[in-house]
């Protein structure tokens, strides 16, 4: 491999990495070569950050056609702004917490939890813990070097963009990945200094996940049960992720626009704030909450319910002030893209006023096909829509 070439003087960093606009010198950028300096840092770009990166390298600069307006919630005086529905999961009125889900997973897609049931304790060593993680040195030797990959079959890996040679625009974002379930994995696969929190932290939040799946299977008016009896909490991936300051947050993004893939996700973010979802044609700030976590519907928990839950495009803005952490725990997606469970709109919900609207698909191929497509607008479940 040839080392790519240095375009910019102002960069001192161990990687020469183009932050020229694409307006100059537009044959002198190899990207390709530049993606794969970056991955063979083993630091990600917590690395670039600590190596006193000044300007965004060009891998990572959001083009100007794409580049949608930053918007910051800000609305109109006198008008409160929109913000998605917080439920009190502890209240003690079953009902009304039904009800309350029923409509959230209908409108918005997106819901804050209280009173969730999850230690306090737990939320907080969790997010020491991938702090912790991320901040330690990469390179040869180092845990980020022995767990760097993006390798499907295993289960803890670490890494910068999961789709790093496929998307448009690399990820302003590290991110460690660990599958809890169905298989858990090995003790001794995860860092020192994340296994006990973070093995709590996933049990914990797959009883939350348990709760959630009832609650919904009840807010679509089934049993309880329902969502448990067809799997749709079997798999749990957890990404931990960190976004480090950007020199020039406009120029980049930390997450780009997305629908998740899976069933469910369980997002805990820190105080930072930056998470944004789409929502009548606008974005709207997700506001951090202490003690809170959010809840957001996935492509699969849309299409078996019919479109009577929507799953939801959101992104996470570059932020300069500091470093930003975020745990997205994912039920039902990651798994096994052998896997020949079929999910199709759920026969109790069709009616001759609501036919199905998505053919029969294979959990397996689902799964591969949202990957193959990388983050991007929500495209993946179109391809199911009859
Ligand atoms: C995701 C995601 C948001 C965040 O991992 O799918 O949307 O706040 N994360 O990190
Ligand atoms: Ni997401």
């Amino acid at each position: 491999l040839t080392p790519p070439t240095i375009h910019d003087h102002h960069v001192h960093t161990p990687l020469t990495m183009s932050t020229a606009s694409s307006e100059s010198s537009p044959a002198a950028y190899d990207r390709t070569a530049e993606l794969h300096a970056l991955d063979t840092t083993y630091a990600g770009v917590r690395g670039l950050v600590a190596s006193g990166v000044t300007h965004v390298p060009r891998i990572f600069r959001v083009p100007d056609q794409h580049h949608e307006p930053r918007q910051d919630g800000t609305v109109p005086a006198g008008q409160e702004p929109a913000a998605i529905p917080i439920i009190d999961l502890g209240c003690g009125d079953h009902t009304a917490v039904v009800a309350a889900v029923r409509r959230a997973a209908a409108q918005w897609g997106f819901f804050k939890v209280t009173g969730h049931g999850v230690p306090e304790d737990t939320m907080a060593m969790a997010m020491d813990a991938v702090r912790a993680f991320h901040e330690a040195d990469g390179g040869e030797g180092s845990d980020k070097a022995r767990l760097y990959s993006r390798e499907p079959a295993r289960a803890v890996k670490y890494h910068c963009n999961f789709d790093l040679y496929q998307s448009p625009v690399a990820n302003w974002r590290d991110t460690l990945y660990l599958r809890m379930a169905p298989t858990p994995p090995d003790a001794g696969d995860l860092p020192d200094n994340c296994r006990n929190a973070l093995f709590d932290y996933a049990h914990q939040v797959k009883s939350l996940g348990n709760t959630l799946f009832e609650l919904l299977s009840e807010a679509l008016g089934l049993k309880p049960s329902h969502l448990a009896d067809i799997e749709c909490n079997q798999g749990q991936v957890l990404l931990c992720h960190y976004y480090p300051p950007c020199p020039q947050p406009e120029l980049a993004i930390g997450t780009s626009r997305h629908s998740d893939g899976g069933f469910l996700t369980i997002l805990l973010q820190d105080e930072i704030g930056g998470l944004q979802i789409f929502s009548e044609d606008q974005w709207v700030d997700v506001a951090p909450t202490p003690g809170a976590f959010i809840v957001n519907i996935g492509d699969l928990l849309q299409l078996i319910s019919n479109d009577g839950f929507r799953s939801v495009e959101h992104r996470v803005l570059a932020k300069n002030v500091a470093p930003r952490v975020s745990i997205a725990n994912f039920f039902g997606t990651h798994i096994d893209p052998t896997s020949t469970r079929i999910y199709s709109p759920i026969k109790e919900l069709l009616s001759d006023e609501n036919l199905p609207l998505y053919r029969e698909t294979l959990a397996g191929d689902y799964i591969k096909h949202y990957y193959s497509i990388g983050l991007d607008a929500k495209t993946a479940l179109s391809h199911y829509r009859l």
